[in-house]
């Protein structure tokens, strides 16, 4: 399923803040080193809106879970304030090394926290305080109901956390899909749009977008 329509579509990657030449050759590299798994990255517009939510929350402390080769924790380590930190989560050393080169060209090396274990583990070890400013999750989807409650009790008032991959290419609209994911993304979805701690909006971004503050 393509939530707009193919002109559309073109027409907003057409306009957003162009990707600079640091995001482009990233999106280059992975393409060569991944092949067809490089559609996990996140686009450019897509990144574009990752970086201005961050700068909107004037995030001093960020979370990622799900880095692959580090597109959108350059996106939001970029709109961190001054002094702000991204925690990034993933299981994979080797993907993850295919961006810290760029995150140094952009300059944002040093506030970017990389930590390999499965991310369930990161998170329950984190301080309970309410530190989080914004948070991303775009990781195993089996988990996003486990991370999205971490997260969303550690959010500040005013914090976000933004789910990627809410529709699951459409899937999640279809109840004939019945596979774990599906299931799980289905009831989270509705769990969100419930969920009294937060204010949220779905938006059909790319493969749908979820945006969740803390009240
Ligand atoms: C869709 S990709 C993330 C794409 C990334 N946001 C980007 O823009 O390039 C999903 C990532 O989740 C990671 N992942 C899968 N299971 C995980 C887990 N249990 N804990 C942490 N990371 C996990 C994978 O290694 C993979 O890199």
């Amino acid at each position: 399923m393509d939530p707009t329509h193919p002109v559309v579509d073109e027409y907003l990657l057409a306009h957003h803040t162009p990707a600079d030449d640091v995001l482009g050759e990233l999106a280059a590299a992975t393409r060569e080193a991944a092949g067809d798994a490089a559609h996990m990255q996140v686009s450019a517009d897509e990144g574009a809106l990752l970086t201005m939510l961050t700068r909107l929350t004037n995030a001093r402390f960020a979370v990622e879970v799900g880095v692959f080769t580090g597109y959108s924790t350059l996106c939001v380590a970029r709109g961190l304030a001054a002094g702000g930190r991204l925690l990034a989560c993933d299981v994979s050393e080797e993907w993850a090394a295919i961006g810290r080169p760029y995150w140094e060209r952009a300059g944002v090396a040093d506030r970017i926290d990389l930590r390999i274990a499965p991310a369930l583990e990161t998170l329950r070890a984190l301080a309970p305080e309410p530190a989080v400013d914004i948070a991303f999750i775009d990781a195993d989807k089996e988990n996003y109901p486990f991370y999205y409650e971490e997260l969303v009790t550690r959010l500040r008032p005013g914090g976000l956390v933004v789910l990627d991959n809410v529709f699951l290419g459409g899937r999640v609209l279809d109840p004939a899909y019945r596979e774990e994911r599906h299931v799980t993304m289905r009831r989270l979805n509705d769990l969100i749009a419930a969920d009294e701690r937060v204010d949220s909006v779905m938006l059909p971004v790319r493969d749908g977008v979820t945006v969740a503050r803390r009240r």
